[in-house]
């Protein structure tokens, strides 16, 4: 099954997209869970206890490595298909989106389509994931420097993960279901 969401996914992704890909929906859930037990000021004190003291650590190096991944995604999928693919709607253009909504409102799902609503969910998602990623490293940085304002940004780092959660619900679910649908009721589709 995992072997044939590959191919699934490989039909439209190149194999260096699907591995930065994997590796970002694997290290975000991670961090989702690992955060439970972080904790700012455990990252120079050990008194809150060493799990928390580790677990910070580990949400620390893993974030960073989605600093970097989320950038790599970011730059991959604009030279691969261009802002307008993700992005129309920035640009005034609304009419994948509204062709789309046609589509959902006869009771199908659309097919993915440049400036349509996957596309330009995509794009927002990557938009999530850097704004949580950059928050909660400024937030780190701030506070390695001794700005106690360090604390507020981590709220904000916080507040910012319901964007990815929400995401990564909405835009999962609906993948798992394309390609579910497709593997076990191939019907004709538009
Ligand atoms: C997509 C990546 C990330 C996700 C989904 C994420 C998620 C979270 C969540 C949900 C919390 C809140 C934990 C709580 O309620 O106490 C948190 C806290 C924290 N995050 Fe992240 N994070 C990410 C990336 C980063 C990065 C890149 C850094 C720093 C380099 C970072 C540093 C921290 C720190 C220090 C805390 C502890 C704040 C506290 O509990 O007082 N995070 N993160
Ligand atoms: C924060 C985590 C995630 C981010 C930032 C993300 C981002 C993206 C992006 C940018 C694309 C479009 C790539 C392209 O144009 O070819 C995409 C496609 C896709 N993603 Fe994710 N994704 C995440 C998590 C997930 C998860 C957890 C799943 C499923 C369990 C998933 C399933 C899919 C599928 C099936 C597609 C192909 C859909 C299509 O062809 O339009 N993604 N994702």
């Amino acid at each position: 099954m995992l072997r044939t969401f590959w191919h699934y996914l490989g039909e439209t992704q190149p194999r260096l997209l699907r591995v930065i890909h994997i590796l970002i929906a694997v290290l975000v859930v991670a961090q989702i869970i690992n955060s439970n037990a972080t904790q700012l000021d455990a990252i120079t004190d050990v008194s809150a206890g060493l799990l928390v003291f580790l677990s910070t650590w580990m949400h620390i190096i893993a974030g960073s490595i989605l600093v970097i991944l989320g950038f790599a995604i970011l730059f991959y999928v604009l030279a691969l298909r261009g802002f307008r693919y993700y992005f129309a709607w920035l640009l005034g253009d609304f009419s994948g989106i509204i062709a789309d909504l046609r589509t959902l409102a006869k009771f199908r799902l659309p097919e993915t389509a440049p400036g349509g609503i996957p596309a330009t969910v995509q794009g927002l998602g990557i938009g999530a994931l850097l704004l949580v990623a950059l928050s909660g490293a400024t937030g780190v940085a701030l506070y390695l420097m001794g700005y106690t304002v360090g604390f507020n940004v981590i709220h904000w780092h916080k507040f910012l993960t319901g964007l990815i959660e929400v995401y990564i619900f909405a835009h999962g679910a609906m993948g798992l279901l394309h390609f579910g649908l497709r593997q076990f009721m191939p019907v004709k589709r538009e």
